[in-house]
C-alpha cells in the first residue's frame, strides 16, 4: 500500500464588506498613505462592523464558501480546527460553535492559538491525523477578528491589522501530494513584544486595565520586525535545504502577510523571483491566522496540481515555522 499523505482538496474564504482605507485612517490617527504603503505595503483592510458578531461569523462564512464550492457534505467532516488568536469568548472553543453552525454535526472541534503561526500549527495537527489514517476529512479554518483588540487611537498598530477568514479541507492522498515537510518553532521569551496584556488569566480585564488601554494589542514593532525577518527567512531556507530544493523547483512562496518588507526579505533569502511570491497584504492587511488560507483562496485559480509551495509564518509568542506542501488539484 502506498504511503498516505495529507492534501488540501478545497479552499474557501470570507472577508467583511467594510473597507478601512489608508485615507480613512488618516482621519483617525496621525499617519498618511505614503508612510503606511512604503513601510508595510498595506492599502486597505476589511473590518467586521456588525455588533454581536465575532470571529465565528468569519469562520462560518469561509467554511460555507468551501462547502458550496466543493459540494462537500458537512456531515462527512470528522474534525474542525479553528486557528485563531481572537476566539469568540473565553472557556468556549469557537470551533465547536462553528462546526454546529455549518452542519458538521458528526465532527469534534477545537481551537489552536499560536498567534500569526496558528494556521501552520493547525495544518501540522490536521496532517498528522490524516497521515496516521485516523480521519479522512478535516476542516482547518484560519479566522481572526483583529479589530476586536485594536486601539484605533494607536497609529503603531491600527494601520496593520484587518479581519478575515480562510478555510481548507484536508484529505488523504496516495499520489505523494500534500504536506511534505514541516519545521515549526517557538520561543516564549518573546511574548512581551506582541500581546494583549489584559485578556486572560494572568491579567484579567479590569477597569484599571481598560483605563491603561491594556485590553488592546501592544506591539514593539522594531523588535518583532527584526525577529520576523530573521526567522521566517531562516526556516524557509532550511526547508529548501532539507528537501534538496533549488529556487527553480519552487513554484510559490506563501508567506504570512504581516509586512511587505518581511515577505520580500524572506523571498530574497531563497532567491525567489517576485512572480512566485503570493501577495494580498495590500487588500487585507495582517489578518493573523487567516493570511495563509486567504492567499490560497486568492491564488487558487493559478495553482496547478504538483505545484511546490513553501509556507512561512512568524507571530506573537514568539512562534514561527515553515511548511512544504505539494498542491493536489487543478481548479
Ligand atoms: O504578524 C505578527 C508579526 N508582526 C509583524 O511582523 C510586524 C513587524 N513590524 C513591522 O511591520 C514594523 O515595525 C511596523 C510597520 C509596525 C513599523 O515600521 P517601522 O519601520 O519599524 O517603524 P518604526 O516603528 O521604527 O517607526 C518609525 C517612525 C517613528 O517616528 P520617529 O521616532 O522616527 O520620529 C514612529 O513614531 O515612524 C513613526 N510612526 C508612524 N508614522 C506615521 C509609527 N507608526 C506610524 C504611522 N504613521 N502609522
Amino acid at each position: 500500500m502506498s504511503k498516505i499523505s495529507a492534501a488540501i482538496t478545497a479552499v474557501g474564504k470570507y472577508v467583511p464588506e467594510y473597507v478601512l482605507t489608508n485615507q480613512i485612517l488618516e482621519t483617525l490617527v496621525d499617519t498618511n498613505d505614503e508612510w503606511i504603503t512604503s513601510r508595510t505595503g498595506i492599502k486597505e483592510r476589511r473590518i467586521l462592523k456588525e455588533k454581536g458578531k465575532g470571529t465565528s461569523f468569519l469562520a462560518i462564512e469561509a467554511a460555507k464558501d468551501l462547502i458550496n464550492k466543493s459540494n462537500l457534505n458537512p456531515k462527512e467532516i470528522e474534525l474542525v480546527i479553528v486557528a485563531t488568536a481572537t476566539r469568540d469568548m473565553q472557556a468556549s472553543a469557537t470551533a465547536v460553535y462553528v462546526a454546529s453552525q455549518i452542519g458538521a454535526t458528526n465532527a469534534f472541534a477545537y481551537d489552536i492559538d499560536a498567534a500569526c503561526s496558528s494556521f501552520l500549527y493547525a495544518v501540522s495537527t490536521a496532517a498528522s491525523f490524516i497521515e496516521a489514517g485516523k480521519y479522512k476529512k478535516i476542516l482547518v479554518i484560519g479566522a481572526d477578528m483583529n479589530s476586536s483588540m485594536i486601539d484605533y487611537t494607536d497609529r503603531a498598530t491600527c494601520i496593520i491589522f484587518g479581519d478575515g477568514a480562510g478555510a481548507v479541507l484536508f484529505e488523504p492522498n496516495e499520489e505523494g501530494l500534500g504536506l511534505q515537510d514541516e519545521y515549526l518553532r517557538s520561543d516564549g521569551t518573546g511574548r512581551d513584544f506582541l500581546r494583549v496584556k489584559a485578556s486572560g488569566s494572568m491579567y484579567p480585564v479590569t477597569k484599571e486595565a481598560i483605563d491603561k488601554r491594556e485590553n488592546f494589542v501592544f506591539q514593539d514593532g522594531k523588535t518583532v520586525f527584526k525577529n520576523a525577518v530573521f526567522n521566517m527567512a531562516d526556516v524557509s531556507e532550511k526547508m529548501l535545504e532539507r528537501n534538496n530544493l533549488t529556487k527553480e523547483d519552487i513554484n510559490w512562496l506563501a508567506a504570512h502577510q504581516a509586512n511587505k518588507r518581511i515577505i520580500e526579505a524572506t523571498a530574497n533569502r531563497i532567491n525567489l523571483d517576485s512572480s512566485k511570491v503570493m501577495m494580498n497584504i495590500q487588500k487585507y492587511g495582517n489578518t493573523t491566522s487567516a493570511t495563509l488560507p486567504l492567499l490560497l483562496a486568492d491564488y487558487e485559480q493559478q495553482l496547478k496540481k504538483g505545484d511546490k509551495i513553501i509556507f512561512a509564518a512568524f507571530g506573537g509568542g514568539f512562534t514561527w515555522g515553515s511548511i512544504y506542501l505539494k498542491w493536489a488539484y487543478n481548479s
